[in-house]
């Protein structure tokens, strides 16, 4: 088999995912890359200030890791800007949130550039790539202008926005163009691949056929569903090693004979934690007798901090879990622990491990792997239950856990109450049904299935 080369704007050590400082996309990425070997190029996470950047490059076991930097105002135009200030927001069905400027698209066409002029020198003729994510959506473009002829893929870890939503991007007839240069185009789901099938018909009139092969201005590329799954395999040893962390002791002793319902996600808009804390306030209104029975934690680590819509968000939420504890709390029970700060990763497995309910409802969301994990980290005999937002990728697979509409307040708090009082064999039920469909669509299987496509296709006849 060919080597495959993954470009991702971040690239992640096995020691960082240990801290639990990344997010699905590293998890998933390097499980691939752990199992295919082969060459992991991106950002190292650094602003430098030389002209030049370094590149470096180090091998661990059968990975090539290269990594460079990023000067302030690629940092500023493309990470900040183009990046994280318009694809982001307007992805996740919030254009609201967009801050467009024209430099903002020079920055990250620039940093685009940058990446694949630093790849071009390690690459072989028989390398399969595969592109990570929004950040990188032109490298195809650029690959193929520099004469590059391997097969190339790329993977949306986020959802692809509705046309209507999409047309509010100036610059969204350059952005499709850009995704035909791939030879397969990957999606978490149904609805984010016919959103995109519903943009190439009607912005760039793409014939597209009922397997998913578009046909469009001299570009033959497929599109495909690969829902990226968990290694489920080393779950429960990772819970094992996480329970014997002091926070996870402690807490089960604080805990006594209370329920946790724990929510553990990066501090960003799409999450919904603002509309939760909601949520968990109008539980304790309706239900008096939940009161000093349950404790929710909410773990969220600042993420983009330097991005204004994130820095308004903290405010916004430390405000909402002030007033949660501010009206319930007593003496003696903190309904609400709001914690600004990330775990290791076996500590967070444990702690889903010792919860009653995952509560996970992001308003939109391209899969979400801590439902995923919540669910795998469960004891058989006694498993904790997931309310999920239908807003969320895992909904379209996790359907035996509790949906719930994270926009209807007063549904998720009656959903958040029907989960605690469970019965022992509804709840072993629904927790089977997930188990099997996590098992069969694994880690595993979503990189080998996407790889096999890829090699499957034949690339670089209409390209330039
Ligand atoms: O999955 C979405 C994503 O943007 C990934 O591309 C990224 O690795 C992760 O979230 C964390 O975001 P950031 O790299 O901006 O900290």
């Amino acid at each position: 088999m060919s080597r495959l080369v993954i470009v991702s704007n971040r690239v992640a050590r096995p020691e960082s995912l240990s801290k639990g400082a990344q997010g699905g996309l590293a998890v998933g990425v390097l499980a691939a890359m752990a199992e295919a070997g082969g060459l992991w190029f991106g950002w190292n996470g650094r602003i430098e200030n030389r002209p030049v950047s370094e590149i470096r490059q180090e091998r661990r076991k059968n990975i090539d890791f290269v990594t460079i930097g990023l000067r302030q105002n690629e940092y500023n135009n493309f990470y900040r800007g183009y990046a994280n200030s318009v694809l982001w927001p307007l992805f996740h069905q919030r254009p609201d949130l967009m801050n467009y400027r024209h430099h903002f698209r020079m920055g990250y066409l620039g940093v685009n550039r940058k990446y694949v002029d630093h790849l071009l020198p390690y690459l072989k003729e028989d390398d399969t790539i595969w592109i990570h994510d929004y950040q990188l959506i032109p490298m195809a473009r650029m690959l193929r202008e520099a004469g590059v002829k391997s097969p190339i893929g790329f993977f949306l870890h986020t959802p692809f926005p509705p046309l209507d939503l999409l047309r509010a991007l100036p610059d969204h007839h350059d952005l499709l163009l850009e995704m035909l240069h791939y030879d397969l185009l990957g999606f978490h789901t149904l609805t984010d691949e016919r959103g995109f099938h519903e943009s190439i018909r009607y912005t760039l009139k793409g014939d597209i056929s009922p397997s998913g092969l578009i046909d469009c201005m001299g570009h033959q590329t497929q599109t495909g569903v690969y829902p990226i799954g968990i290694e489920t395999d080393e779950m429960p040893q990772l819970v094992k090693s996480g329970q014997r962390s002091q926070e996870y002791r402690q807490l089960k002793k604080e805990l006594a004979d209370r329920k946790l319902l724990i929510g553990v996600d990066r501090l960003d808009y799409s999450k919904g934690i603002f509309h939760r804390f909601k949520a968990y306030e109008q539980l304790l209104k309706n239900h008096n007798e939940l009161h000093r029975q349950i404790v929710y934690m909410q773990v969220a680590p600042t993420s983009r901090g330097d991005v204004n819509a994130y820095g308004q968000l903290a405010q916004q939420i430390d405000q909402a879990a002030g007033h949660v504890n501010g009206t319930y709390a007593d003496f003696d029970w903190t309904p609400l622990r709001y914690l600004n700060r990330g775990f290791r990763r076996n500590t967070v497995l444990a702690l889903y491990n010792l919860s009653h309910v995952g509560f996970v409802t992001p308003l939109r969301d391209g899969m979400n792997l801590v439902a995923k994990e919540f669910v795998a980290a469960q004891d058989a005999d006694d498993p904790g239950v997931l309310v999920l937002s239908k807003m969320a990728g895992a909904a379209a697979e996790l359907d035996s856990a509790v949906i719930v509409n994270p926009y209807d307040t007063e549904a998720v708090a009656q959903s958040l109450a029907d989960a605690i009082e469970m019965p022992l064999d509804e709840r072993i039920d629904r927790w089977k049904q997930m188990m099997t469909v996590l098992e069969r669509n694994n880690i595993h299987a979503w990189q080998k299935n996407f790889r096999a496509d890829l090699i499957a296709r034949p690339h670089d006849l209409s390209k330039s």
